[in-house]
């Protein structure tokens, strides 16, 4: 088959890599139907990565159709669709048993185009599937579901319930890329009065307005600090959440909330940031972290089967999987191109074993 390998740092390459088979009984293999691009899948071709090891297959987020089982799965079956996460599950650690499947320590956790080979294949081997994969409702399209693998549960666990989000809040959300354009979507089940979107791009506030903000800043033209002050009376936010992973926004995120108020930082930060432990004692605030957990994703299929919750608005850009390389340029110059998340679709295939779709594939 065909897949998207890291190379290294600064390297990657579509190429031709073994079909995937099952190691494990609790294994299957989906073909992957539909599968899209992280921000994270940039850090790690900066090299910010390290545990990804040159010749590992990228990508953490797809829609797929079982093509075979392993001989411990019985509740899926070939031919079903699921969505795979970026986060796996072993379902018998203590954390798995808690729902952190974020942090398990039986093999699962944050695996796929990480510690094993990942989603931008046409084949995947899919570990623990039972206790990792959702079930899509046939009348959900791919573009419906794809985005609930990593950006919405990562935006509403980690930005709007660890920072406690309530109705009638004003929260501040810092950087509007897709987790920041995902936390403002998420935080709107919440109910917030007012929802303060604040970044260096005014493209991007502009979809922040459309994803749901009521207000923006752009803190390179404007002091951000004061107008928030303005807006709340004086007061502050009651939750600021960190959507980007730089210092200045986590120090900026400190000092737009109220006393009493919280900070949820969501941003994957390379570097040590100051905590002004000095101004903050006295303020009663609180300070979360976190990575997802993806506990959350069965209610969120809910609510987008249900209707009250529509992803579809990230897809800007649709490639074939083949085109993945061109999917990673036009994802990476998103000032230029505007893009929040490209879709790579599977070819279609004659049949869903891996060996007979492969001339398939590579014929068109
Ligand atoms: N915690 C988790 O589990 C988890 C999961 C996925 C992604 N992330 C992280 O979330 C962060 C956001 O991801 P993304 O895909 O939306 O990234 P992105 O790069 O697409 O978006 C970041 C946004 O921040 C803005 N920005 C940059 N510097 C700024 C500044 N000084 N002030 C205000 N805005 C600024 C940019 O203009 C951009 O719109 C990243 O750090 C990513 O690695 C965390
Ligand atoms: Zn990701
Ligand atoms: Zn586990």
């Amino acid at each position: 088959m065909k897949a998207l390998v890291y190379q290294g740092p600064g390297q990657k390459a579509w190429e031709t890599v073994p079909d995937p088979v099952i190691q494990e009984p609790t294994d299957v293999i989906v073909r992957i139907d539909s599968s899209t691009i992280c921000g994270t899948d940039l850090h790690i071709l900066k090299g910010d990565v390290p545990a990804v090891k040159p010749g590992t297959i990228l990508g953490h987020e797809a829609v797929g159709t079982i093509t075979e089982l392993g001989s411990a799965v019985t509740t899926l079956d070939v031919g079903d669709r699921v969505l795979v996460s970026c986060i796996t599950s072993c379902g018998r650690c203590s954390y798995c048993r808690e729902g952190h499947y974020g942090q398990c320590t039986g093999g699962g956790g944050w695996i796929f185009g990480h510690l094993i080979d990942g989603l931008q294949a046409e084949f995947a081997r899919i570990p623990f599937a039972e206790t990792s994969v959702y079930k899509i409702p046939e009348e959900l399209t791919d573009e419906q579901v794809l985005f609930l693998a990593d950006i919405l549960p990562t935006a509403y666990e980690v930005g709007v319930l660890n920072g406690k989000v309530e109705p009638g809040d004003t929260i501040a959300v810092v950087g509007a890329g897709p987790i920041g354009l995902a936390t403002i979507m998420t935080a709107r089940l919440r109910s917030p009065a007012k929802i303060i979107a604040i970044d260096l791009d005014d493209g991007r506030l502009a979809r922040a307005l459309d994803f749901g903000a009521d207000v923006v800043i752009n803190n390179g033209a404007e002091d951000a600090i004061a107008r928030v002050l303005e807006l709340t009376n004086g007061r502050g936010v009651d939750t600021a959440i960190e959507a980007v992973g730089v210092p200045e926004t986590f120090e900026l995120c400190t000092e737009l909330i109220c006393a009493g108020g919280r900070v949820a930082n969501v941003g994957v930060h390379g570097c040590s940031v100051t905590l002004h432990l000095e101004k903050l004692w006295i303020r009663n605030v609180a300070i979360t972290t976190g990575l997802v957990d993806t506990f959350t994703t069965p209610r969120l299929l809910q609510l987008i089967e249900a209707g009250r919750l529509d992803a579809t608005p990230f897809a800007t850009h649709r490639f074939q999987l083949d085109e993945t390389m061109e999917a990673y340029d036009v994802f990476a110059d998103a000032a230029k191109t505007q893009a929040l998340k490209v879709v790579l679709s599977g070819l279609p295939v004659e049949s869903v074993s891996p060996t007979a779709a492969t001339p398939a594939v590579a014929g068109v």
